[in-house]
């Protein structure tokens, strides 16, 4: 058995875990990092791709935002598309300056592990049996296996960073978390091809055949989304059929302007609101899709993320330059007050863009009129701009 010891032990080399570990290294706080899968793995999944404000500030104050700021897309805006029209959405006037930067998330993930791998800090990749222990005790620990060896890593504190599948989550007592759970009838079937977007910015569509995204990730690679029902499999949709059915619920404007090619990438992710609480339990704290899954629609997952790292990382470096736990004892509710707000933007984006056939013609109707009030109204249309661009850090505080 081999015995390790670090201030912060980190489980996951995800977004949340990585960026944790960037900011704690800044800060001359030790980590180590555990990761199941091999960091070639971590590379291969493909999610969203948009970032707030905050979170371009947070990858700044983590050293590695100088290839964000040359490659990604700024945009000032996207387009709603109801009734078979598209209308802007003007971020950027409706917000006082604000926008969001398209920018992969695997790209944000690429950084930070090259930014980790430059500093020489460990991370452990393809962990087995990884298991955290005594986090309710002043000395918790992680073991994990490698190689056939078993190693074990006593910390002062254990960050649950594993994503909504980890151990870090399934650890806790039952009686000791609560966890709120929604799941929507249907996915999204998405697709990334080598082709140029067909407009400049992301295009929401509301179709009586189903929503569907036009996004982007550079100006020569498209990302494409459909919602389809929970039950298709993606070996039934061809390219062919995903570009015939993307066709039919774009405007006139976008279906000829469309350029379609082969799939580089075609999956379904299954769409699920999400929220534990609390995000701490004794010395092991929660950060990510380990406490939290918002459906897509609002592109918000790893915004939060990010968002309960800097929360995180600020209460550890309190506690280790300030010798405060006021921070420590304040981040399950810092986060969780951010987290809702969150899920409840996407979770009524998501309600007013998709398709609902059981709440039948009337239902179609409502949600047209919503979002020609929205788009009409300069209330309306304030109100998803800021909750599009994520409200600031220290909101309603
Ligand atoms: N032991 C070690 N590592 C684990 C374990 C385990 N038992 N279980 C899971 N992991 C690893 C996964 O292999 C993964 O690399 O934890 C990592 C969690 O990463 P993500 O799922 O990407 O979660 P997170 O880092 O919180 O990123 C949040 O990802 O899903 C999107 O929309 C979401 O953008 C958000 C972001
Ligand atoms: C994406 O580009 O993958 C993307 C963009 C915006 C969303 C969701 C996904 O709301």
């Amino acid at each position: 058995m081999r015995n390790t010891r670090t201030q912060v032990a980190i489980v996951g080399a995800g977004p949340s875990g990585l960026l944790l570990g960037q900011l704690l290294f800044k800060a001359g706080i030790d980590a180590i990092i555990v990761e199941r899968q091999s960091g070639d793995y971590v590379l291969s999944r493909i999610r969203a791709g948009v970032l707030e404000q905050v979170t371009m500030d947070l990858l700044d104050e983590a050293g590695v935002g100088q290839r964000m700021h040359q490659e990604g897309l700024v945009h000032g805006g996207f387009d709603l598309l109801f009734n078979g029209a598209r209308h802007r959405i003007n971020v950027n006037a409706l917000t006082g300056g604000k926008n969001v930067m398209v920018y992969g998330q695997t790209e944000v993930t690429r950084d930070l592990m090259l930014a980790r791998e430059q500093a020489g800090l460990p991370t452990v990749y393809e962990a087995e049996k990884v298991q955290i222990h005594d986090f309710d005790s002043a000395k918790p620990r992680v073991s994990y296996e490698k190689n056939g060896q078993l190693h074990t890593i006593e910390c002062d504190f254990i960050a649950g960073c594993d994503g909504f599948h980890g151990v870090c989550r399934a650890s806790v007592p039952k009686g000791a978390i609560k966890e709120f759970e929604k799941v929507y009838p249907f996915g999204w079937l998405g697709v990334l091809s080598d082709t140029p977007p067909v407009h400049h910015e992301l295009i929401y569509a509301n179709s009586t055949r189903g929503f569907a995204l036009c996004s982007q990730r550079s100006a020569i690679r498209s990302r494409y989304y459909l919602q389809v029902p929970l039950s298709d499999k993606v070996e039934q949709w061809s390219d062919e059929a995903f570009w015939a059915e993307l066709r039919h619920r774009l405007d006139p404007e976008a279906r000829e302007h469309l350029v379609t090619g082969p799939s580089i990438e075609k999956s379904i992710a299954p769409l699920r609101s999400f929220v534990t609480e609390p995000m701490r339990f004794g010395r092991m704290f929660l950060a990510g899709d380990a406490a939290h899954i918002v459906p897509p629609t609002g592109a918000k997952g790893l915004n939060l993320a990010a968002t309960d790292v800097k929360y995180l990382s600020s209460a550890f470096i309190a506690y280790y330059h300030d010798k405060t736990e006021s921070g420590i004892d304040r981040y399950s509710e810092r986060c969780l007050r951010r987290i809702w707000r969150a899920s409840r933007f996407s979770w009524w984006f998501t309600s007013l863009m998709h398709h609902f056939p059981e709440n039948g013609d009337i239902g179609q109707k409502f949600q047209d009129a919503e979002l020609d009030y929205l788009v009409h109204s300069q209330a309306g249309s304030q109100n998803i701009a800021e909750n599009y661009v994520g409200l600031p850090l220290n909101f309603g505080e």
